[in-house]
């Protein structure tokens, strides 16, 4: 039955091969997170569906069209988390971390599930890294935040991604600008989508991202939020242009930017690449400073932002960014007869201990299926160890790379891998003991950082 042995549309798997491209991107995107001064954060894949109604906004896309909800045994509505950023700021009311001091800064890695139409960079199931400041009005918390999702790209040598930004004003010029909406609207009601049609009088703006070709097409003509804005707001914006001005990050202004999501109140960006399809948004944040009161919470304006995962590793691929060398097996220890076997195991495990990947045979194979085995795991020194090395207490040990060989005392064996160049690689004993991930390749981050 091919539904045993095929995933769901829309899910894609991660092989072994692609997972260390993956851990690159999250331990990147956390480590610079950390520089930022924020902290990991989990919180559920499903909450509560009316979690989302409310704080994504129920004439979204993703609220009306998009989640995977399901009324659980105890006849409860429940969701799996369409995006991070409602559950994140669930969890933060819920715990009080939003009485003590602010901003907090949290970040976090997640899966996320939305109903779409699977193309590439669009699925059902897709990652999010995302971050969210809470607890700040200044444009100055935008410009950081804007700047951490640079200095990520940058950590990532990703190059050819284009910030855009837009504000979309606070409820107050929001209203103006929803009765122009409003009214050019009206003038194309016929045309319009069933769906924007019943948008038209609740949430006109949410017409504004529809997928319809032509809903999106007579949203080409529409008046523009930019134009709304009230004094506050423009002031707001305008400080974060300057604020991006003298940190040197280049932006466009793009009015059409409004997002798919209801909570966004003034700042709203994406970071943008024509190097992946249709699907361009890498990056995607804003402000929403009225999400937590309409929680529950106390007024506490925010801003956040979420990268897809999925996109940024097509993106890298596609534009052909290194990635960290595999981790591979630094050395295999063959054995003949149980008594080696049992000293290869041991051999193995002070191995481990000091740092070092290390392999032996599991399947009770032959002496030249072993050694063709570490080849293929691509290991770089390998020795077999059979009745006469364990008598001698000597074994020879194996360069895979050039072939040569080299006697080695076994009481002596973690001292020769070290010193075989893998301490090259590794660096210090010490950085091998403490650090399990120092094989990546140095990053561009300041030298005393080790990752
Ligand atoms: P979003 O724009 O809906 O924002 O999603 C953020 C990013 O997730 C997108 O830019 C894209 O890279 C990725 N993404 C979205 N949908 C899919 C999909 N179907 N397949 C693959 N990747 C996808 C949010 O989710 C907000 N919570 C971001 C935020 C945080 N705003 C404030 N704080």
């Amino acid at each position: 039955m091919a539904i045993l042995t095929k995933a769901p549309r829309g899910t894609q798997d991660v092989l072994p091969e692609q997972s260390a491209k993956w851990q690159h991107i999250e331990k990147t995107a956390m480590k610079v997170a950390e520089l930022f001064g924020f902290k990991e954060i989990r919180f559920p894949t499903f909450e509560h569906t009316e979690l989302f109604a409310r704080g994504v906004g129920d004439s979204t896309d993703v609220v009306q069209k998009e989640m995977y909800t399901f009324l659980d045994k105890g006849e409860r509505s429940i969701t799996l988390r369409p995006e991070g950023t409602a559950g994140c700021m669930r969890t933060l009311i819920e715990h009080g971390l939003l009485n003590g001091a602010l901003p907090v800064k949290v970040s976090y890695l997640t899966s996320c599930f939305r109903y779409e139409k699977p193309q590439a960079g669009r699925l059902r199931e897709f990652h999010q890294f995302g971050a969210e400041l809470v607890g700040a009005a200044s444009p100055a918390a935008d410009a950081e935040m804007i700047a951490m999702v640079s200095q990520i790209f940058d950590q990532l040598q990703i190059e050819g991604i284009e910030l855009e930004i837009n504000s979309i004003g606070c409820p107050e010029c929001r209203a103006k600008y929803n009765e122009a909406l409003k009214e050019y609207f009206h003038s194309h009601e016929e045309e319009l989508c069933e769906t924007c049609r019943g948008r038209l009088e609740r949430n006109p703006m949410r017409i504004l991202d529809c997928k319809s070709p032509i809903c999106h097409k007579i949203g080409e003509g529409a008046p523009v939020i930019l134009d709304y804005l009230c004094d506050d707001c423009q002031a707001h914006f305008d400080e974060l242009k300057e604020r991006l001005d003298s940190i040197g990050i280049e932006y466009t202004v793009n009015p059409t930017i409004v997002r798919g999501l209801d909570y966004y109140t003034r700042t709203v960006f994406e970071f943008v690449s024509t190097n992946i399809g249709s699907q361009g948004t890498v990056c995607g944040g804003g402000r929403y400073d009225g999400l937590i009161e309409l929680l529950g919470g106390a007024k506490t304006p925010s801003i956040g932002f979420a990268m897809g995962i999925e996109r940024l590793l097509l993106l890298m691929e596609n534009t052909g960014v290194a990635f960290p060398e595999e981790s591979t097996c630094d050395i295999y220890i063959g054995s003949m007869g149980t008594k080696a076997s049992i000293e290869a195991a041991n051999l193995v495990n002070s191995l481990r201990a000091e740092g070092f990947k290390a392999e032996c045979d599991l399947c009770g194979r032959s002496v030249k299926a072993q050694m063709k085995y570490a080849d293929k795991i691509g290991a770089k020194l390998s020795c077999i160890i059979g009745d006469s090395e364990l008598e001698e207490g000597k074994v020879k040990v194996k360069n895979m790379g050039d072939g040569t060989s080299e006697e080695v005392e076994l009481d002596e064996l973690i001292e020769y891998v070290y010193e075989a160049g893998l301490g090259e690689i590794y660096g210090t004993l010490d950085s091998v003991l403490n650090d399990g991930i120092s094989n990546l390749k140095p990053l561009n981050i300041p030298p005393e950082i080790n990752f």
